[in-house]
């Protein structure tokens, strides 16, 4: 929507200035968006793009971001709105919890479940398990939650944080926050550890709770997930012979996260004899079993089995997905050749399939592989054009990754500066990348722009690794940078003492 009113908010001068202007003028008519109800023509709608109010509130240094709230004075906030524009500054999360804390005082919107979830999460990220917790509770007392879901975000925190131990304290003391436990939330809870590779705690904790919250199917796959994850399908296998013995059905859903184990592990035989047993055995396959494989075989390197695979599966009345697409395109960049999957790509839109950000970034990926970075920008910008369609912040890595790799720092920076606008803010990765890449030329120029990238970091909430600060401290001292130096000295030694906290 945005794109459409505005043009690219990041290519040419010409259009930052129409940028510009609209901005202004938007700003100069506050009293005439105040008095009337939103109306869905005209300037209002443009005030409530959640990008525009992105934008808006990451250049409001206001404290309360007092700018922003009056600039947006006749908008009308909705949940969908406000969880968007909290979307949006994800990478941001100083800022996204500013917002939502200017919101929360508002005379006439309330925050919602989803919006709270949202501000906890954000929270979590940060590490800063003070707000989470006042969150919590501010969340409870107007009985908007927590709910099961709040609690697997909470969870899935701590264990991002490597405090899995904390994380089951916290999942059995949920009946005291006013959410009592289930089966759906012990599942949760256990695909949290599956998924973050700690499927030994989630079995142990399994052994001790099935029966209590009656294991399902749901809660077996879950666990054999967890073992093909870490690559050990007899575990998954012996998870499914247990289901069975209890009386429980597999699934399709079962097969399909058995035939994923097998190829996960490189078992390609067993992967193939599983996938033929289940088509003679009469199993309805689905379009995940058949992407499974399409993916499964590519990746080993078996691009014409793969290949086969894709095409013999209409025949079987499957129809490929977007996901299929996908897999195959990403298989052929990979294993084969760009060309190829760039025929693949066009092949679908003609067929009727739109590609999302995840097929153009597999293209991407590819072009930039094959060392065709023009071509590569050119597919960033057709994204831009594509409405449904913007460059994520996998996408921007990727292009700031390969432009580094070739040694073409000024162009790496100058797509990263693109980014910081609030259209795709940058994450931990991509300060990474920037990061390890300013010591290749070993300029000192190039020290302090790592410098300041990690001020900024720090300042948009992210944790630089202990490895990241030191690199930076040593280049800067060596470089005759000890002020500087001094300063970034004084950043982690502050992060490293305080709990980390956000005033609310
Ligand atoms: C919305 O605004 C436009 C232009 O300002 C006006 O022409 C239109 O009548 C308005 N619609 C409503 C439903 O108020
Ligand atoms: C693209 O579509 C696939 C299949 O539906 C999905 O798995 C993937 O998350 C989508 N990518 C984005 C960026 O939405």
């Amino acid at each position: 929507m945005f794109h459409h009113l505005f043009g690219s908010t990041t290519s040419s001068p010409a259009k930052t200035n129409r940028l510009h202007l609209r901005l202004l003028l938007l700003l100069l008519q506050p009293k005439r968006l105040s008095h009337s109800q939103p109306n869905k023509t005209s300037s209002s709608l443009q005030s409530e793009d959640p990008l525009f109010i992105a934008q808006l509130i990451l250049n409001d240094n206001t404290k309360a971001l007092a700018l922003t709230l009056e600039k947006c004075s006749g908008v009308h906030w909705s949940t969908h709105l406000v969880d968007a524009v909290l979307k949006r500054l994800w990478n941001h999360g100083p800022k996204a919890l500013r917002f939502f804390e200017s919101l929360d005082r508002h005379p006439t919107y309330q925050h919602s479940t989803s919006t709270f979830d949202y501000a906890i999460d954000i929270a979590g990220r940060l590490r800063d398990y003070k707000t989470l917790w006042t969150l919590l509770s501010r969340m409870r007392r107007r009985r908007l939650g927590p709910t099961p879901k709040t609690f697997a975000i909470i969870t899935e925190r701590y264990v991002a944080a490597g405090k899995a131990d904390r994380s089951v304290k916290i999942f059995l003391s949920m009946h005291e926050h006013g959410c009592p436990q289930d089966l759906s939330s012990f599942n949760m809870f256990l695909d949290v550890l599956c998924k973050s590779k700690r499927v030994e705690m989630a079995h142990s904790l399994f052994k001790v709770f099935n029966r209590r919250f009656r294991a399902d199917t749901i809660t077996y796959n879950i666990i054999a997930n967890g073992w093909c994850l870490i690559k050990r399908t007899p575990k998954a296998l012996e998870t499914l012979k247990e289901m069975v013995e209890r009386g429980l059905t597999p699934s399709l859903a079962t097969y399909n996260i058995l035939l994923k184990g097998f190829f996960r592990a490189g078992q390609l035989k067993e992967a193939w004899q599983f996938f033929t047993q289940m088509k003679k055995r009469g199993c309805e396959l689905d379009v995940i079993t058949y992407t499974t494989v399409v993916h499964g075989f590519g990746v080993a390197g078996e691009v014409e089995k793969a290949r086969r695979v894709f095409r013999g599966m209409i025949g079987e009345g499957c129809l490929p997905s977007v996901a299929t697409y996908n897999a195959l395109v990403q298989v052929l960049c990979k294993k084969d050749n760009v060309e190829n999957a760039l025929a693949v790509f066009d092949e679908m839109a003609k067929k009727g399939y739109v590609p999302n950000a995840t097929t153009y970034t597999v293209i991407i990926r590819g072009l930039c592989h094959a060392g065709e970075m023009d071509r590569a920008m050119e597919f960033m910008e057709r994204m831009k054009d594509d409405d449904q369609c913007e460059p994520n912040v996998q996408t921007y890595n990727v292009v700031i990754r390969y432009l580094c790799d070739a040694g073409e720092l000024e162009k790496g920076l100058d797509v990263f500066g693109k980014m910081g606008g609030g259209a795709c803010l940058p994450n931990l990765d991509t300060y990474n990348i920037l990061i390890g890449a300013m010591f290749v030329r070993k300029r000192s120029d190039d020290l302090l722009v790592a410098g300041r990238l990690l001020m900024e970091m720090v300042d948009k909430g992210f944790i630089p690794r202990k490895f990241t600060f030191n690199r930076v401290l040593n280049g800067l001292l060596l470089t005759g940078n000890q002020g500087f130096a001094k300063e970034i000295l004084r950043v982690q030694s502050r992060l490293r003492r305080l709990p980390r906290e956000f005033k609310l």
